[in-house]
């Protein structure tokens, strides 16, 4: 039987507990507890780690928030990095004491120890020996899911325009840097506030505007002809604004509610506008294409190893997971939060 921190009181081989983030309700980042549980074990197909690093993300938020629906108690974190503790059935390709980066698809990676599927863990070591364990980290998630919104979903070509908004978070700044080196002629950023946009600047974007100035942005960086890619993770009402940024057979590409505020669109709007609405979901393509999403990993680590994508991480101890959700709701963050899990 697997042991899972929800399932805390199942006899471990190692016998041993650890510390781990928790909610048990829904609702402000003051329901994250750090708690005591049993150490897991790793079920058939999975291995366990002992965490270094973990990532905080968005998407941690909107569970915390009930945004979606997750079984109660939660544990967070969807990305950890450390050394492989254990060794599931039928797992082939990684060994314990090897360093890795996993994605926790399930949760937990908040945690000392987590229980995560192999085939979503890449090995630090050949090219990636030298990467740092927070970059690793703070990368997993942010620009996995930068390059696939980019390429798989936004099909981005030599010499157009992008739009991204949100510019200055964990995505933003990685799919700036990767639009670029995949080809695209204008970068345009969009972010809430003028300090946030200097700090996005740093990133490699043309510009860097706020919500209000986007479309005339657009209009003149493009000669009016319009925006080929718009990458749009915030959702509400300026939803129903992007069309206007779009070129003629512009991509909107949705990944994201971070308004936590959903607008609907009628069946006929891409005949209408010459457009295509397009998304992604790190999940959805985990369990539909897991070779693309290794593939992804693997390139978006490979990235950050050799320099190409910088992600700025600001590293805090676990027991502070409730400032970096707090700072990602309020919009007071700037590129990644990781937790230093050992601290
Ligand atoms: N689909 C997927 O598989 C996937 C995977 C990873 C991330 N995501 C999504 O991508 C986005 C970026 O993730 P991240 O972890 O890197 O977060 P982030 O961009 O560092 O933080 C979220 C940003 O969303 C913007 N935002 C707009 N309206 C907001 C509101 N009402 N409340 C709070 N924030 C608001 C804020 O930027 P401004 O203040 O500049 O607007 C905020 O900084 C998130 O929406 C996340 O859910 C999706």
């Amino acid at each position: 039987m697997t042991n899972t921190p929800e399932n805390p009181e199942t006899p471990t081989t190692a016998g041993s507990r650890m510390r781990t983030v928790r909610f048990e309700s829904f609702g402000g980042p003051s329901v994250l507890t750090v708690a005591d549980v049993a150490v897991p074990e790793p079920g058939p197909g999975q291995i366990t780690v002992d965490v270094e690093y973990a990532g905080v993300n968005f998407a941690e938020v909107m569970f915390r928030r009930g945004q979606f629906p997750v079984d109660l108690p939660h544990f967070p974190g969807l990305e950890a990095v450390g050394t492989v503790r254990a060794v599931g059935e039928g797992v082939t390709g990684v060994e314990a004491g090897e360093r890795v980066a996993a994605l926790a698809l399930g949760g937990g990676g908040n945690a000392e120890v987590v229980a995560v599927g192999a085939e979503h863990t890449v090995r630090l070591d050949g090219d990636l020996a030298g990467l740092d364990g927070a970059l690793a980290a703070g990368a997993l998630c942010n620009v996995t899911t930068a390059l696939g919104v980019l390429t798989s979903a936004g099909h981005l070509a030599k010499g157009e325009t992008v739009v991204v908004l949100a510019a200055a978070g964990g995505v933003g700044t990685a799919a700036a840097q990767l639009a670029r080196s995949l080809g695209a002629r204008t970068v345009i950023g969009v972010t809430s506030s003028p300090a946030k946009a200097e700090y996005a600047r740093g990133f490699g974007y043309d510009s860097v505007v706020s919500y209000d100035e986007i479309g005339r942005e657009v209009a003149e960086r493009t000669g009016g002809a319009g925006a080929d890619l718009v990458l749009d993770s915030v959702g509400g009402a300026f939803r129903l604004s992007v069309t206007g940024l779009l070129a003629a057979f512009g991509r909107h590409v949705v990944f994201g509610n971070a308004a936590a505020e959903d607008v609907a669109f009628e069946g006929n709007h891409p005949w209408y506008t010459n457009s295509s609405l397009a998304g992604y979901n790190l999940g959805g393509v985990a369990g539909r294409a897991p070779q693309l999403l290794r593939a992804h990993l693997e390139q978006a680590l490979t990235e950050v190893a050799r320099g190409a994508v910088r992600v700025e991480v600001t590293v805090l101890p676990l027991t502070d997971v409730a400032r970096a959700h707090e700072l990602l709701e309020t919009r007071a963050s700037t590129g990644k939060y990781v937790l230093d899990v050992r601290a």
